[in-house]
């Protein structure tokens, strides 16, 4: 994964790039680095250590002015987080510094049949692309030698690299990793992503694979691997710099899960002309023309699909299916006549479910992405997209995406459907009003949290939707408080998982279907009687007088948009109280373009 930037223009080059970096650091932050030009001494000076872009900013000297650089934030994949696996590398000579995310395949093959004179002082993959352009570089032009040498990567890549020689220039390349091209008043700046241009630049370039940039003073030239100039588009940047700030908040995940009942009114005003769906583009189409559908996603929006699949299948009655992605992409099942595959991604740029794209694409299958930037890879490259409206979701652990996503599968499903008597948009309203009485009693649950999260392990268990339900927020839990937990099936707990159940076990029931209420109290029966300290979040409708979170009624599929609300503040202040890191939990990375 990893964020790049570089940037070359009249403004402060370390401003810019450190600015970016901390924008990016939701791409991987394990180590950062830096290399700036410095023009009193004609020379690059390079500043890198292991940990966060704070870091990198003590250790940058401030000292001198500077017009060009390239920076990294980095989560490893080839080599541990330490300085010497830290971007910048450089060539043999230190002629050449280039920054990289994504994953050279074929590294060590480029190695032995062509650097075998060369040192290497990282473990990474990275150094190879330094040194080969290096090598090249003794018979051919730069620009040759990267172009030479970007046909023989294998595997991913977004680079940028400096020639010591030439401080009058950047270089960039892509493939299957994202970069994208800010045009600034006083310079150029390209970034993984166009956060790192809020405030800087307002228009911008996606750049396609296999591309090579050339950057000066004077603007850009973009070619592809041949060296033919390419065409391109210039887009606008609508993201609000304000939505991407903490503000009043103590974390972006706070700040995120409170933004929820703003989201799903946004999703309405978006999605809703009166009562009726507005849903633009070929989505609809897409959907009645196919006979299953196959939702393709990883994480909390893979979570999010197992709802979507009840969505499509008691409201629209259309059969599906949801996979995980780096499953999917390597052994694929037998698939209907008429499939189309959905892609479920916050970001959009999920390596996993790229790999299932470019696969069924090749064997001519139809696909829809359902996503949060509309910018992204998959979007753009999908037959369609439809938008969640979300804002930035900054936290690693997602939280308003996945309610987002789910708001949006209703939408679909129900624009599919021959259901006239369901009110969606009057439903959806009421889920917001809803999301807002459980916020208001956020300290409570920081209270039951405190009483009952003393373990290192927990259980969350329910039936139907309910499991579903259970998959995230055990997801949430383990993933930024470090507690070990399952979601469970409720039903499936007594056939061996409850051996794991002793004396304080945490097992917290989520209850809101009347047809599975009894079963799944049976089932904490069970885990009570051997040892566990229970808690349940039910709705009115079935709640019991013991029960410590009830929530209003709703729509019975929306019920997992109100179940999840407590769920993530348990996860927060679980790891509030322990404190971790929340925003940037350990080993994780929010944007996973590595598969
Ligand atoms: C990473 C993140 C998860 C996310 C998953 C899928 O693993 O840490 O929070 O759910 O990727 O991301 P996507 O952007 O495709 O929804």
């Amino acid at each position: 994964m990893c964020g790049i930037v570089g940037y070359l223009g009249k403004e402060d080059a370390r401003e810019i790039i450190l600015n970016g970096l901390r924008k990016l650091e939701y791409r991987g932050y394990d180590s950062a680095g830096i290399s700036l030009y410095k023009k009193t001494d004609n020379e690059f000076m390079i500043y890198k250590d292991k940990g966060r872009v704070a870091h990198l900013e003590s250790i940058t000297d401030f000292s001198y002015d500077t017009g060009l650089g390239i920076g990294h934030t980095r989560w490893a994949t080839h080599g541990i987080p330490n300085q010497n696996n830290s971007h910048p590398h450089q060539s043999n000579t230190k002629r050449f510094i280039i920054v990289h995310n994504g994953v050279i395949e074929n590294y060590k093959e480029l190695k032995n049949d062509i650097l075998h004179q060369t040192n290497f002082y990282s473990d990474t993959d990275t150094e190879v692309i330094a040194n080969l352009i290096e090598e090249f570089s003794h018979t051919l032009t730069v620009e040759e030698s990267i172009r030479k040498t970007l046909t023989l990567l294998e595997g991913s890549y977004a680079l940028l690299v400096i020639d010591r020689l030439n401080p009058e220039i950047m270089y960039a390349a892509k493939n299957k990793s994202p970069l994208l091209l800010g045009i600034g008043q006083g310079g150029t700046i390209i970034a993984s992503d166009v956060m790192a241009f809020v405030g800087l630049a307002n228009d911008y370039v996606t750049l396609d694979d296999k591309s090579f940039i050339e950057v000066t003073k004077d603007g850009f030239i973009i070619k592809d691997i041949i060296g033919k100039e390419t065409p391109y588009d210039i887009k606008t940047i609508d993201i609000d710099n304000f939505n991407v700030e903490k503000g009043e908040y103590a974390h972006f995940m706070l700040k995120e899960i409170n933004e929820q009942p703003s989201v799903i009114r946004n999703i309405i005003s978006k999605y809703f002309d009166g009562d009726k769906i507005t849903l633009n583009g070929n989505a609809k189409k897409m959907i009645n023309d196919s006979d299953r559908l196959y939702i393709i996603a990883a994480g909390t929006s893979m979570n999010a699909g197992f709802i979507g699949k009840e969505m499509f299948e008691k409201m629209a009655g259309i059969p599906t299916e949801v996979h995980i992605a780096s499953e999917f992409a390597y052994n694929m099942p037998l698939l209907s006549d008429n499939p189309l595959f959905i892609f479920i991604s916050q970001s959009g740029e999920t390596a996993d479910l790229r790999a299932v794209l470019v696969n069924i694409k090749r064997k001519g299958y139809r696909s829809l992405t359902i996503t949060n930037v509309k910018t992204s890879t998959l979007a753009r490259e999908a037959d369609g997209y439809v938008e969640i409206f979300a804002g930035p979701e900054i936290a690693v652990a997602s939280t308003k995406a996945y309610t987002a996503q789910i708001a949006i599968l209703s939408i679909l499903a129900m624009h599919v459907s021959d259901n006239t008597h369901l009110n969606l948009r009057k439903e959806l309203s009421k889920v917001a009003i809803s999301m807002e009485n459980i916020i208001d009693k956020k300290e409570y649950i920081k209270d039951i949290v405190k009483e009952y999260l003393t373990k290192r392990n927990c259980f969350y268990i329910g039936r139907g939707i309910d499991y579903y339900a259970s998959l995230e927020s055990a997801l949430k839990l383990k993933e930024i408080s470090y507690i070990q937990t399952e979601g469970f099936a409720a039903g499936e707990l007594k056939h061996g998982t409850i051996a794991l159940i002793e004396e304080g076990t945490p097992v917290i029931a989520i209850i809101s279907q009347k047809e599975i209420n009894k079963n799944t109290r049976s089932n904490l029966y069970e885990v009570q009687s051997r040892g566990a300290k229970t808690i349940v979040i039910s709705t009115k409708a079935v709640k019991d007088s013991s029960d410590l979170i009830v929530l209003d009624d709703v729509f019975e599929l929306f019920s997992p948009l109100l179940t999840i609300i407590p769920t993530q503040f348990i996860a927060y202040y679980a790891a509030l109280e322990r404190g971790y890191d929340i925003d940037k939990p350990r080993n994780l990375a929010k944007s996973v373009t590595v598969e």
